[in-house]
């Protein structure tokens, strides 16, 4: 007999974790051969940016502005108001913004780097020195352009790939005291903490270490910034993760995380859901009008920084969508199952599984590729031969090339395949793993590459390859 609501029944709580939303718009995808692939990529220099996306089938480059917007971002779009000074654009986005991140003046930008580039203007310069637990490479890269130094100091368990720890982004709070009682305030122009450390494998950081970090910043009186891209991942970690949490909203959490900081970088073209923007925020009145002048230099005017008000509204609409709990506990479980897949299938991966990539460990399963042969450009290559699916060599070709030109074999060479929001099914996810699987059971085939050309700078994009024989 179906159970009526007066016998007291209750469902079980479904088992399926699945996407909490319905297909509204598609995309083809254009199905190629492995002949068509092997001719791509070999046009491409065996440079996976090279490639036409066309000739892509499961792109996995990024998850950066390469989410799906909702039909509620679709329609904000059309709410967007192009005035050039105080559009009401603007003030949704402000609203949006300062629900979740209550700090006192916002100034938006195109993307994240931008935020960046303008507040290390303002911060950086020779002798500085900037700690993160770990600087993503345009973070770094900005830093570095001011002739401050850019200093990683993520706790130990966070540089082992095999390590599990449910905090793996977490800031060595003793490293970073040590470092603020060598170098001083006058020195340190602020500490940031990414959540969650992308470079690091997309690991969370945890409330406890944030608040740690902190007092630490506190009793130096240098102020503490969030590089804050996947705030909403990060704070469901901490929901799912850590003691005292699992009760509150992820809302709850992520204002927690803000009102411990003093000011934030952020791409909305991350966890905020849009394929645009960004923003930098602080409390301190001085700095605020130091950038935004350098703003108006680069960006445009405050109150759209380098967006249109379209993309504004699409912004705050995104914002509301990115703490919704069913989306995120679909967006932690979509990226767990690719990992579990993968290591299934034999290729060993980077643990636990972080929130918007999976990272392969093509050292470990390449071991007769040479560091510097490249195996992860190996690994890269083969999956998109093999399937079409494209990840990013983070390794050996991405650090190895020293400022004097010389090469060294970077900490670990690992292959990210980062997962856009939204964008891809199950099965989709399912093809990638056949695919893994295909390329494990030739690994011990797979050889290694040489660089032809190379740029003097982040030669990852553009270098050259060529097969060794
Ligand atoms: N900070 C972190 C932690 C990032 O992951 C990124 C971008 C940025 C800053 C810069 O933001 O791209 O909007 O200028 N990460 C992308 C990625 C590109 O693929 O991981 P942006």
């Amino acid at each position: 007999m179906p159970a009526r609501a007066a016998d007291g029944y209750k469902a079980p709580m479904p088992r399926s974790v699945f996407e909490p939303f319905r297909i509204h718009s598609v995309e083809p995808l254009r199905m190629t051969t492995t002949e068509e692939r092997q001719a791509a990529i070999r046009t491409a220099g065996f440079n996976l940016f090279g490639l036409h996306a066309a000739d892509v089938l499961i792109d996995l480059l990024t998850d950066s502005g390469t989410g799906a917007m909702s039909r509620d971002q679709w329609a904000a779009l059309q709410h967007g108001d192009e005035s050039y000074a105080g559009s009401p654009s603007w003030f949704t986005f402000l609203d949006a913004v300062q629900e979740l991140f209550p700090f006192e003046h916002v100034i938006p930008t195109h993307q994240g780097r931008a935020a960046e580039k303008i507040l290390f203007t303002a911060i950086g310069g020779p002798g500085k020195v900037v700690p993160n637990n770990t600087h993503f490479d345009t973070t770094r890269a900005n830093v570095e352009y001011t002739g401050a130094s850019a200093v990683d100091l993520v706790v130990p368990e966070g540089l082992d790939p095999a390590a599990e720890h449910p905090f793996k982004g977490n800031m060595d709070v003793g490293a970073l005291t040590a470092l603020l009682v060598e170098q001083g305030r006058e020195r340190v122009p602020a500490v940031f903490v990414t959540v969650t450390n992308n470079s690091g494998g997309g690991q969370p950081v945890s409330l406890e270490n944030l608040r740690a970090v902190r007092a630490v910043c506190d009793a130096h009186g240098v102020p503490l910034f969030l590089d804050a891209c996947r705030f909403a991942e990060n704070a469901w970690f901490i929901r799912e993760r850590e003691p005292g949490q699992s009760g509150r909203s992820v809302a709850d959490i992520v204002r927690e995380m803000a009102s411990l900081a003093d000011g934030m970088t952020i791409s909305a073209k991350k966890d905020p859901l849009a394929n645009i923007g960004g923003w930098l925020a602080t409390n301190d009145d001085a700095l605020a009008e130091t950038c935004r002048n350098l703003l108006i230099l680069t960006e445009g005017f405050p109150t759209y920084g380098g967006l249109a008000g379209r993309d504004l509204e699409a912004i705050a609409q995104g914002l509301r969508e990115a703490v919704d709990h069913d989306y995120l506990r679909y967006r932690a479980r979509s990226t767990a199952y690719l990992g579990e897949g993968i290591a299934a299938a034999g290729i060993p991966i980077v643990q636990p599984i972080g929130g918007h990539a999976v990272y392969l460990d093509a050292r470990s399963l390449l071991p007769h590729v040479e560091p510097l042969a490249y195996p992860g450009q190996s690994l890269a290559v083969a999956l998109y031969e093999v399937g079409g699916v494209r990840g990013c060599e983070i390794g050996t070709v991405m650090f190895g090339r020293r400022p004097d030109g010389t090469e060294a074999p970077a900490a670990m060479d690992l292959v990210r395949l980062a997962v856009p929001r939204r964008t891809y099914t199950q099965s989709h996810v399912d093809y990638v793993i056949e695919v893994a699987a295909e390329v494990a059971s030739r690994a011990a085939t797979l050889g290694g590459y040489r660089i032809a050309e190379q740029p003097a700078q982040l030669r990852h994009f553009t270098a050259l390859f060529e097969r060794l024989p």
